[in-house]
């Protein structure tokens, strides 16, 4: 009877549906996991990268965690080029500046132009940072946040105990980091890695030469201003710091450092405001417990670090459409905000409320506005922003020979820099 067998299939399709409907089968048969490669290992990181896992679950996809510890990336960078080189790519990676046109030179990226279309990011970035993310003219990376890197932060109860006072010059920094010492407090917490000299040296050169002149010899690597007066002054202040900074400094994290600021074994730490992220987890509020002020005669200034994550190609539609759903969220407003509250760091996406950050974020926001206008706001060549990655490693190893060297001079290392400038 063919009638009622149509009639019979068709009541058992629809209660076939309703069955997948109950268990919300239909949706997760769109859902996708996407591999997720980043940094964010410290406490505030980690609860920063946790808002990041619970936006891409929130739209019923699956989060990979594909994370490799060590600031500022480096590890995390070599791993990713053996798992790419293997045919093995991520979804999403954390890539950042010049090495996103790197990596899309190689032609494994892929543009997310429909969702950039679709969610308008043309209209709602910075233009500076939408080009960070194009390659041409397609968007092939999503910006998260924007971090301030020439920051100092400060133990208030340990300068209290020591007299000192907040530091806006090099002269008064040195002032202060005397009194400190005095005080039987380490002056400067560091870690002594490659990626955290060349932090605390970017933040020297622009507090010492200003904004122009970094730009000139870090940005634009000319010979001539690499190897000028001002670079060997900035060298040498540079080096002046590290009598103030304690034995076990080499290898160190940068948490841990700032672990010994939130404990007050140390009075500051020069760290971008990742840093801050730090101080919010351990419970400790800025203004009272720290304060955060622009690294020494760099308040005019803001060397700008722009966290983003690639987007790799990839050969599943529901692993795509999950990638696509994860850039379309890092951009949505609540992200925005929830994010950078952990990270330390202030929104990207224009035309934000900043009524939940507190004064640190807030002045960073007034100021890469103010900077963007001035000129002032210059690329971190620690953080990746300013030139490929070749020279910045080159560079990056010289300050680090430079500062751990008792015998190389400021003369020879500006020798030495102007070489590594041009490491291809
Ligand atoms: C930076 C990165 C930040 C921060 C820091 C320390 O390069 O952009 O997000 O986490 O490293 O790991």
């Amino acid at each position: 009877m063919p009638v009622a067998d149509s009639a019979l299939r068709r009541s058992l399709l629809s209660l076939a549906l309703g069955a997948f409907a109950t268990l919300g089968l239909g949706p997760a048969a769109r859902a996708g996991e996407v591999e997720v490669l980043h940094w964010w290992t410290s406490g505030g990181e980690a609860r920063a990268a946790q808002a990041l896992k619970a936006s891409l679950q929130a739209k019923g996809h699956q989060w990979k965690d594909f994370a490799v510890a060590g600031g500022g990336g480096d590890a995390a960078m070599t791993v990713l080029k053996s798992r790419v080189v293997s045919g093995n790519a991520p979804a999403a990676a954390q890539i950042k500046g010049p090495a996103l046109q790197e990596w899309a030179a190689e032609g494994v990226l892929a543009s997310i132009d429909d969702v950039a279309k679709a969610e308008h990011w043309d209209e709602v970035l910075p233009k500076v940072v939408a080009d960070i993310m194009k390659y041409k003219g397609s968007y092939v990376a999503v910006p998260v946040n924007v971090h301030r890197v020439n920051w100092l932060w400060v133990n208030t109860a340990a300068f209290k105990k020591a007299g000192a006072n907040v530091p806006t010059t090099w002269d008064e920094f040195f002032t202060a980091a005397e009194a400190l010492k005095k005080a039987g407090i380490t002056p400067i917490a560091h870690g002594g890695q490659n990626w955290q000299d060349l932090t605390t040296f970017e933040a020297v050169v622009i507090g010492v030469g200003g904004a122009d002149f970094y730009r000139k010899a870090l940005v634009q690597l000319d010979p001539a201003t690499l190897k000028s007066p001002t670079m060997e002054k900035a060298l040498a202040t540079f080096k002046r710091i590290k009598p103030y900074t304690d034995r076990n400094a080499a290898g160190r994290d940068w948490n841990l450092a700032t672990a010994m600021v939130i404990r007050g074994e140390a009075g500051m730490q020069i760290m971008g405001d990742w840093a801050k992220g730090e101080f919010i987890a351990a419970g400790k509020q800025p203004g009272k417990d720290f304060i955060c002020t622009p690294a020494p005669g760099t308040a005019k200034a803001f060397s700008f670090n722009i966290d983003s994550f690639a987007m790799f190609k990839l050969k599943s539609d529901a692993n795509t459409r999950a990638q696509r759903d994860l850039a379309a969220a890092i951009l949505s407003p609540e992200f925005q905000e929830t994010f950078s509250l952990n990270k330390g760091s202030i929104p990207v996406r224009l035309g934000l409320k900043m009524d939940k950050f507190d004064d640190c974020a807030k002045a960073s926001a007034k100021d890469f506005v103010d900077t963007a206008r001035s000129g002032a706001l210059v690329p971190s060549l620690a953080h990746g922003m300013a030139v490929p990655a070749a020279a910045e490693g080159a560079i990056k190893d010289v300050i680090s020979q430079f500062w751990n060297s008792d015998k190389m001079s400021a003369k020879e290392a500006m020798d030495r820099l102007a070489t590594a400038a041009r490491t291809r």
